[in-house]
């Protein structure tokens, strides 16, 4: 029995990851240790609450005290780190919790996993590390910056990030490499595009959308909305992760993309046609949308966010040909089965939008 320790585990991508790793690896124990700030949700996780090989634990990962005291209890072999600040406008707004968590945060756990895993030093003065133990640390393709019209992200591209989000995210990234440098720490890095599926919190582009749609409210679209972005589904992410954790080379980096370009308004249009479509074929529990008024009047172009990246797009070539990692879904079958989730999940989507959200929604998009 392996024990992993998964960080920030109640939010979108983490949630995701701990129920295909129970379904995927029946001899993995899963500590989940999650601060639930406003992106982390219990209710994610309802379905394995009680699974036998599963633990949570609500604590804060720059607790190293804390951290720490998990690795000793539960003798941590493999650590997979989402728990993060994960969103570039909050970012613009408030850049010190992103350092903190981000960057300190991933430091307090490269410690500890250093320090539980150690077993000695070699000849040169290099610590060494008890077998099958690995470090996994979940970066961004945020962090290469933006590319022009054309052109791919590989592992070579040089780290050029814009926003504090992104900058956060490049300096936890370079600490992690350079554990794997100057202390030898066993470390991957992968870093993906951006996700999309159930389960994601709506400050995000598509479940903003979406639940704009139901609400018969206006899509607030930043600049031109000619941006784009490589959209990736969460069940391949996890997929990407699983095969780097379990079969990646020691101190290498992973990008992992779903080679889907898409500019966002194409998604807007995709969300409003999808969504009229469905509430005019079927009813949906809790939606009393009338899809005669779902139409392009929504759609309005505000402020463009602040340093905004234009393009990202990602190389997959190193994964594909050296772990064998391939992404299963099409954007269109990945973006219908989403929707669909949405559709039928109206009491989650209203779970999330109550207490914070409301507030935080105003202060963002008041002044656009
Ligand atoms: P999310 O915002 O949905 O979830 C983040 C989780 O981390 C939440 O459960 C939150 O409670 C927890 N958390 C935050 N601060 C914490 C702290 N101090 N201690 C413990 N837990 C804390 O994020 P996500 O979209 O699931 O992203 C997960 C990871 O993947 C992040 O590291 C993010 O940078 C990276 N990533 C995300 C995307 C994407 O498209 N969503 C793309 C590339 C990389
Ligand atoms: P987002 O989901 O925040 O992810 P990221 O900034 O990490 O790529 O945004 C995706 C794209 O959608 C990005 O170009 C910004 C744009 N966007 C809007 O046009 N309107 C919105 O309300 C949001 C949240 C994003």
């Amino acid at each position: 029995m392996k024990t992993l320790l998964v960080t920030g585990g109640a939010g979108f991508i983490g949630s995701n990851f701990v129920k295909e790793s129970l379904r995927a690896f029946p001899d993995f124990k899963i500590v989940n240790l999650d601060a639930l700030t406003y992106a982390g949700n219990l209710e994610n996780l309802k379905d394995v609450e009680d699974h036998p090989q599963y633990v949570f634990i609500k604590g804060d990962i720059t607790d190293a005290a804390l951290v720490e005291r998990l690795f000793e209890e539960h003798d941590i072999d493999y650590v997979v780190h989402f728990a993060a600040e994960s969103h570039v406008d909050r970012s613009i707004e408030d850049p010190g919790i992103f350092v903190k968590t981000n960057i300190m945060g991933t430091q307090v756990l490269l410690d500890a996993a250093k320090a539980h895993w150690e077993t000695g030093k070699d000849d040169l003065g290099y610590p060494t590390y008890r077998e099958g133990v690995k470090y996994l640390q979940v970066s961004t393709d945020e962090v290469y910056g933006d590319l022009g019209k054309t052109g791919l992200f590989t592992e070579k591209t040089s780290l050029k990030p814009n926003s504090p989000y992104s900058a956060s995210k490049t300096a936890a990234d370079l600490l992690v490499r350079s554990y794997g440098k100057t202390f030898k720490l066993p470390i991957n890095i992968t870093r993906c595009s951006n996700n999309y599926g159930a389960y994601q919190f709506p400050e995000k582009l598509i479940p903003l959308m979406l639940s704009n749609v139901l609400d018969l409210k206006p899509l607030p679209i930043y600049g031109d909305g000619m941006q784009v972005r490589d959209w990736l589904h969460v069940k391949d992410h996890c997929i990407g992760i699983a095969t780097v954790l379990l079969h990646g080379k020691d101190g290498e980096v992973y990008n992992i993309g779903g080679n889907n370009e898409k500019a966002n308004i194409e998604i807007v249009d995709l969300i409003l046609e999808t969504v009229r479509k469905k509430l005019t074929e079927k009813k949906y529990s809790g939606i009393d949308t009338d899809p005669a008024k779902i139409d392009d009047s929504l759609k309005t172009y505000v402020e463009d966010r602040l340093g905004h990246d234009r393009r990202y797009a990602i190389d997959n070539t190193k994964i594909t040909t050296e772990l064998g990692f391939v992404p299963t879904y099409t954007f269109e079958e990945g973006i219908e089965e989403t929707i669909e989730w949405y559709l039928n999940n109206q009491d989650w989507l209203d779970q999330v939008r109550s207490g914070d959200y409301q507030d935080y929604y105003e202060k963002m998009y008041s002044k656009k």
